[in-house]
C-alpha cells in the first residue's frame, strides 16, 4: 500500500509507502519544511494536518505534551514524529 501526502504550500504531491515518516517524505520531494532535532522536542517542524489526521501515527505523551505547552489544537503535529498510515494534507508552521 501506498500513501499520498498533499503540502499544501508548495502545492507538492507525493506517493510513498505506507509507514513512512512524514519527515523522509518531506525531504524527498523538498517540501519547504525546517527540521531541527528531530527528536519532537524543538518544534520547527510543527504542521497542521488539514486533512487525515485519523491517518498519523498517534502522538506519544512527550509530543501531545509540547504541543500542549504551545496551545497547539489537536490538528498540530510535529512532522518528525509522524508516520504516515494514510493520505494526509499538510501545512508547515514551524515553531
Ligand atoms: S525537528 Fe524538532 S520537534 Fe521535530
Amino acid at each position: 500500500m501506498s500513501v499520498r501526502v498533499h503540502f499544501i504550500l508548495e502545492d507538492l504531491e507525493a506517493e510513498a509507502p505506507e509507514g513512512i515518516g512524514l519527515a523522509e517524505v518531506a525531504e524527498a520531494v523538498g517540501a519547504d519544511i525546517t527540521f531541527g532535532c528531530r527528536t519532537g522536542s524543538c518544534g520547527t517542524c510543527r504542521i497542521r494536518v488539514s486533512n487525515g489526521l485519523s491517518a498519523c501515527s498517534a502522538p506519544d505523551a512527550e509530543e501531545r505534551d509540547f504541543l500542549a505547552s504551545l496551545d497547539a489544537p489537536n490538528d498540530q503535529r510535529l512532522a518528525c514524529r509522524v508516520k504516515l498510515n494514510g493520505d494526509v494534507a499538510i501545512e508547515y508552521l514551524g515553531i
